[in-house]
């Protein structure tokens, strides 16, 4: 089959574009690294046993993440819009259908979903920036840090009042544009990041407890694994490297035609991957070293690194500039979430992005109020899912707002737009176009297509109908 867009009808960006690959690679590490690699990571893999989770991981992001990747910039590149209208355009264009449409509305709404709750947990990142700044943690007890902690997240009005502030920060800069300022934000807080890993990395191999640390990181017991892990192994990978929502589409939609996308997918997954085993492995050696329980969810690095910092000699000093850098991680992340929503009123509702990031901010402040109350006020109104509440391993309760809507987005939605994006650029576009986009049909474009039209989304599916347990429902029909 012919592509169907000749090289010389090829669409231009409405936003512009990146400067540079560089910058292009650090917007998409911008977004990638946030919250899921410092915050999340290192409590999932807690909760699902460390070692074996890891592994499944690692192997989502590679031979699933990967592929997705690479077909949501190359999607975005070749429609260059909002992904509603993107998926729109090259559904009909590809495939005959502007149904495909869906597949980015359902983008738009998971990065609304996402973004409500992440700015409640980016928002008590800021709190601790003026709690280590206090000295609240020098020298603090185990004890007194949980307290310190379960006192924060159990008072709604310093919660709502840190949620609030931090969407105001994220919508004034989307408000902006996505200017300069942020790509040199971007520049300077990855690399401090990452030193600051490093020096916390140093600190926690003196801790005594490095080798314990490792070993649950890196020694897998499948027997602690179940389809629900590997399930969230799978969503976890999407999250962090941002995909199934249509935001790197988004991003992809201002990249040059010459860049690769090969070559730029893998340096972000790269940097990705290793930012969260660092988080990891400065975390764990700490957790063991303190006698704290490795499963104790979303408080985790709440909790051990203010400990660790409290007995550090210039502890204060380098908490608060943690609390600033992770931040910082999650604002460049809070602007990839809203970018596919406010393309899409910039472009549809004729709305300036001034008046779009208000508009989108706002409902997510708003539904955002659900999960800032989820640890105080709405602690008992549960539902839905099953959770672990005191981290041993047994289901003992029903989620809160937050946790439903964190697994109804990284558990569903994301792999579900994920394996329409791999289905739509594997199967329903041209291999021309694809092989047009990946730089022409050589090896990395033979295994790109592999993985896409396979692999992944044979993967993807083979694990979704696991967990829901219809895989068992259809081998005990037959049975
Ligand atoms: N990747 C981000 C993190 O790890 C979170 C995230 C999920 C995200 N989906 C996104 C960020 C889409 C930007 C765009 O914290």
């Amino acid at each position: 089959m012919p592509s169907n867009q000749s090289g010389d009808a090829k669409r231009t960006s409405l936003h512009g574009f990146w400067s540079s690959r560089m910058v292009f690679i650090l917007a998409v590490t911008g977004s990638a690294v946030g919250l899921g690699n410092i915050w999340k990571f290192p409590y999932i893999a807690g909760q699902n046993g460390g070692g074996a989770f890891v592994l499944v991981y690692l192997f989502c992001v590679v031979l699933i993440g990967m592929p997705v990747m690479m077909s949501e910039i190359l999607i975005g590149r070749r429609g260059r819009r909002n992904p509603v209208t993107t998926m729109a355009l090259l559904g009909e264009e590809e495939g005959g259908s502007r149904h495909w449409q869906w597949v980015g509305g359902m983008g738009v709404l998971a990065g609304i979903l996402i973004l409500s709750y992440y700015s409640v947990i980016a928002g008590w990142t800021l709190g601790y920036i003026v709690k280590s700044a206090a000295g609240a943690f020098t020298g603090a007890s185990a004890e007194l840090i949980g307290a310190e902690f379960g006192a924060f997240v159990g008072d709604w009005r310093q919660v709502v009042l840190v949620h609030s502030l931090f969407m105001g920060l994220t919508v004034f800069v989307v408000a902006r544009g996505v200017e300069r300022g942020l790509e040199q934000a971007v520049k300077i807080m990855v690399p401090a990041l990452l030193l600051l890993l490093l020096i916390l990395l140093g600190y926690s191999m003196t801790s005594g407890h490095f080798g314990e640390g490792v070993a649950f990181m890196f020694t897998p017991d499948f027997s602690k694994l179940t389809w629900n892990s590997v399930l969230v192994a799978l969503g976890h990978a999407f999250f962090t490297l941002s995909l199934g929502m249509g935001a790197i589409m988004a991003y992809g939609a201002y990249l040059s035609d010459e860049t690769s996308i090969t070559e730029s997918s893998i340096a972000v997954v790269i940097a990705d991957t290793f930012i969260a085993l660092l988080a990891g492995l400065v975390i764990f050696p700490l957790v063991f070293a303190n006698g704290l329980n490795p499963a104790s969810g979303p408080g985790l690095v709440f909790q051990t690194l203010p400990l660790a910092f409290g007995q550090m000699p210039g502890g204060a000093f380098f908490s608060t500039i943690f609390f600033i850098l992770l931040s910082f991680a999650a604002w460049t992340s809070a602007l990839g979430l809203m970018e596919p929503a406010v393309a899409w009123v910039v472009e549809h509702l004729n709305r300036t992005r001034a008046q779009a990031a208000v508009m989108i901010g706002s409902l997510i402040w708003a539904i955002g109020l659900g999960s800032a109350l989820s640890t105080n006020v709405l602690s008992n109104f549960r539902f839905l899912i099953n959770v672990d509440t005191n981290g041993d391993g047994i289901m003992d309760a029903k989620g809160t707002i937050f946790d439903n809507i964190d697994y109804l987005t990284s558990n569903i939605m994301l792999p579900l737009g994920g394996l329409l994006i791999v289905v739509f650029a594997g199967w329903v576009m041209c291999r021309n176009s694809t092989a047009d986009e990946l730089g022409g049909a050589g090896a990395s474009f033979k295994i790109w297509r592999f993985l896409a039209r396979y692999l992944a989304p044979m993967g993807i599916l083979f694990v979704f109908m696991k967990a829901i347990g219809i895989l068992d429902w259809i081998v005990a029909l037959f049975g």
